[in-house]
């Protein structure tokens, strides 16, 4: 007889995981490797190789590192979208195939959906606001009526994929994002009242939506004139960040909601967590953050997706488990409480 855990597989772009909840829904830390392209971006189909190679091994080291074996698994849920088609590919047919040897359900899960409920979940928060940033994506989500509806988000680029660009075009490689914190802390560090003074940028707020790559041109605009790139990496993240608070908290003055819970790649760095904080403190709401390891993709947060939609019903059959590109965060009906 199988067991009660539900494995979770993401691999939707860079990084292959494999998670676990138990029975209880209760989270275990993910065995993940990223692809790291020492120049140019992720490339689909060579991360998609990298997944393949990478698929025994990290199935074997999540199931030793909770000392169970795949008699223990008792469902498998993989990212179904929205991501890369060929990285995703990769994880459908390993989720197939675990499924279908073990003889278990199989769940295909919204993956944006995904980073809300690991968030919910390690924050216990109740109904908030959510900041969904990472490199593909930067949303500012409610749940409203059984979906997550997107009340704003990027017009054109990811607010990571903005920094993971700007970074490579001055030599760092892939992801950029932590990068540019680092460098922006030293100059913070140098320059402790720091002004913004010959490190304007422009603002990326239109309404409720968002836009980066102007922000970005901006911003290689200014290091070519030779303002130090540590100063531009400060001004940038001040920019972009503020923007997406701006948003935030336009979303929770129009909700009456009040809580903010931050969630994506970009959601690991501090500065935005500080302003998230201050935000709130400023109009009695209150900021979440889930711990780093659930911040970027993780099997984890997909194992908990799938426990949710086990639990309330929905089952995905071998002929419906193909991927979705394009899959939306609204797509997808939220039943459970
Ligand atoms: P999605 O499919 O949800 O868009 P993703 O493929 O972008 O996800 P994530 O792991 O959620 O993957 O996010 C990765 C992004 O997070 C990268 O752009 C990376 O630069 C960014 N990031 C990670 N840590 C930090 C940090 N400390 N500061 C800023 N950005 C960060
Ligand atoms: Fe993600």
């Amino acid at each position: 007889m199988a067991g009660d855990w539900v494995l979770g597989i993401e691999s939707t772009a860079h990084t292959f995981s494999f998670g676990l909840v138990d029975g209880d829904g209760k989270p275990r830390p993910s065995a993940s490797d990223t692809i790291r392209p020492t120049e140019g971006g992720i490339h689909p189909r060579e991360a998609a190789e990298h997944h393949v190679e990478l698929s025994t091994t990290l199935f074997n080291k999540i199931l030793s590192e909770n000392d169970l074996s795949p008699a223990d698994i008792g469902v498998v849920s993989y990212s179904q979208g929205p991501g890369m088609g060929a990285c995703l590919r990769t994880g459908a047919a390993a989720a197939r195939a675990i499924s279908t040897h073990l003889d278990i359900p199989l769940i295909g899960v919204n993956h944006c959906v995904a980073h809300i409920e690991i968030g919910r979940e390690q924050c216990g928060c109740d109904d908030p606001i959510l900041l969904y940033v990472s490199g593909g994506n930067t949303q500012v989500i409610a749940r409203l009526e059984g979906r997550y509806r997107v009340l704003g988000e990027t017009l054109d680029i990811g607010i990571g994929n903005m920094l993971d660009k700007f970074a490579r075009k001055h030599g760092i490689p892939f992801p950029g994002g932590p990068v540019i914190e680092k460098k922006a802390l030293k100059w913070l560090e140098a320059n402790p009242n720091p002004t913004l003074e010959g490190l304007e940028l422009p603002y990326a707020v239109h309404g409720m939506d968002l836009a980066f790559s102007g922000l970005m041109s901006a911003a290689n605009k200014l290091v070519s004139q030779g303002v130090p790139f540590e100063a531009v990496c400060w001004s940038l993240q001040e920019h972009a960040f503020a923007a997406c608070i701006e948003v935030a908290e336009r979303a929770l003055a129009h909700t009456g909601k009040t809580e903010i819970l931050l969630g994506g790649g970009v959601a690991c760095n501090q500065r935005l967590r500080d302003m998230s904080s201050i935000m709130c403190e400023e109009r009695g709401a209150s900021s979440h953050c889930p711990p780093r390891m659930y911040c970027i993709d993780n099997g984890t947060m997909i194992a908990r997706l799938g426990w949710l939609e086990i639990k309330h019903g929905r089952t995905t059959s071998l002929v419906q488990s193909g991927i979705d590109q394009e899959m939306r965060t609204d797509q997808s009906p939220i039943s459970w409480p």
